[in-house]
């Protein structure tokens, strides 16, 4: 097997390898003058230069810094239509809430996204995917959630597997919005015949619900996870976006991989986050976007939980097309330090989707990694507007 030693790192920085909690979250391994040796797409060694092992071919990268691929663990990549007219109609003062409670909102992504075929779902998604790659992003996140029936999500989750050969993807099943009229029917549905299809076919993962005073209650969600544990996909949820009305302790005693969301958390949610092995998954470009409350970062760390950071990229709540960006918001809007945010979209990302074996440099992971315009690795939460990511590579190859 051929064998590359990537050598001329200003700085390698990695996060410790599995999920890092609490303080541990700010332990980083920064190596001066450092070397990575790769083959078969896997990291062998890394370490000093000096004390490299001889290897046939040699990779300069230029004398910068080098940080783990990021793991971006929550986007809605995949739509149809625009949410312009709501952007408009926000800004000039009307509640996201109040958008979606009057039809539009979610519900007008998913009249454009249920009019949609698998390929122009794919050629939708494909410059959107190509974007957060570019940002850093080496596996990403995808749900479904915009299909007005199941066949449109089904549409949306099949758009998801024809962009897997090109991207890293970890799809996930979403239960969005229930219909205005027959939820409990909808419900029941949901747990018979779309979790076992999409479970059957391997389509998605995870499952994942919109637990809110305008989507699903408690015990809906209640439902729909337990039908999805019961098919074999793993779990995380929506919660404490608006209201915290007890979704957050759901999917704590349910085992969920993820919580994610949390503007609306206060101290007894994250006390359940802080005592589970569920990670608590922020996504600061909706504090940005819709205006609302930050999730509580800094608190949950304090508290002893794992954290992670995602984009929540999605036409109504966070058009944000950079993995890097929502790292840099995590920092200014949530309080994470950047040793924090650098773990929280690594490792900790990696948790979230239940991944094993990648968003570290260590032996043994696969060898997703970026290279930086700069020679400090800080400008990856530092920089905002551009971008500090000058290279990605992805199982040791340049994409
Ligand atoms: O994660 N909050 C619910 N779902 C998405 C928003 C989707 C949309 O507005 O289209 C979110 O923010
Ligand atoms: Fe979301």
């Amino acid at each position: 097997m051929t064998e590359t030693l990537f050598t001329n790192i200003s700085q390698l920085v990695t996060p410790g390898v599995g999920v890092q909690r609490g303080a541990a979250m700010r332990d980083l391994t920064v190596i001066p003058d450092a070397a990575i040796l790769v083959s078969g797409g896997v990291i062998r060694w890394v370490g000093p230069r000096a004390d490299a092992p001889a290897s046939a071919q040699e990779h300069d990268l230029g004398g910068v810094a080098v940080v783990p691929g990021l793991i971006d663990p929550h986007t809605h990549a995949v739509w149809a239509g625009d949410r312009l007219a709501d952007f408009e109609a926000r800004i000039s003062g009307v509640p996201y809430e109040e958008i979606l409670a009057r039809g539009g909102g979610i519900r007008s992504s998913m009249r454009a996204t249920g009019a949609a075929s698998v390929e122009d779902l794919v050629t939708l998604a494909r410059p959107r995917l190509k974007a957060l790659r570019a940002s850093g992003a080496t596996t990403t996140e995808v749900k479904s959630g915009y299909g007005l029936d199941f066949h449109a999500e089904l549409r949306m989750l099949r758009a998801a597997r024809a962009l897997q050969g090109e991207f890293q993807l970890a799809p996930t099943l979403l239960i969005h919005v229930p219909p205005t009229e027959g939820r409990a029917a909808y419900v029941q549905a949901v747990c018979h015949d779309l979790i076992p299809t999409v479970a059957r076919e391997g389509l998605a993962t995870a499952a994942d619900v919109f637990t809110e005073r305008e989507a699903f209650t408690v015990e809906e969600t209640r439902a729909i996870l337990q039908a999805a544990k019961a098919n074999g996909l793993q779990i995380k949820l929506h919660a404490d976006q608006f209201h915290a009305i007890g979704g957050t302790e759901l999917a704590c005693e349910l085992g969920a991989l993820s919580v994610d969301h949390l503007e609306a958390s206060g101290p007894a949610q994250i006390a359940a986050l802080a005592a589970s092995n569920t990670v608590a998954t922020i996504l600061p470009g909706v504090t940005l976007h819709l205006g609302l409350p930050a999730a509580p970062g800094r608190a949950l760390i304090d508290a002893g939980a794992a954290v992670a950071v995602g984009t929540d990229l999605n036409p109504g709540s966070s058009p944000v097309f950079s993995t890097q960006l929502a790292l840099a918001l995590a920092v200014r809007l949530c309080h994470l330090t950047p040793a924090e945010a650098l773990t929280a979209s690594t490792v900790n990302a990696a948790a979230a989707l239940g991944l094993q074996g990648r968003g570290a440099l260590a032996p043994g992971q696969r060898a997703d990694f970026l290279t930086l315009h700069s020679a400090d690795w800080r400008d990856l939460p530092y920089t905002l507007g551009a971008s500090p990511v000058s290279a990605v590579f992805v199982g040791g190859t340049l994409v």
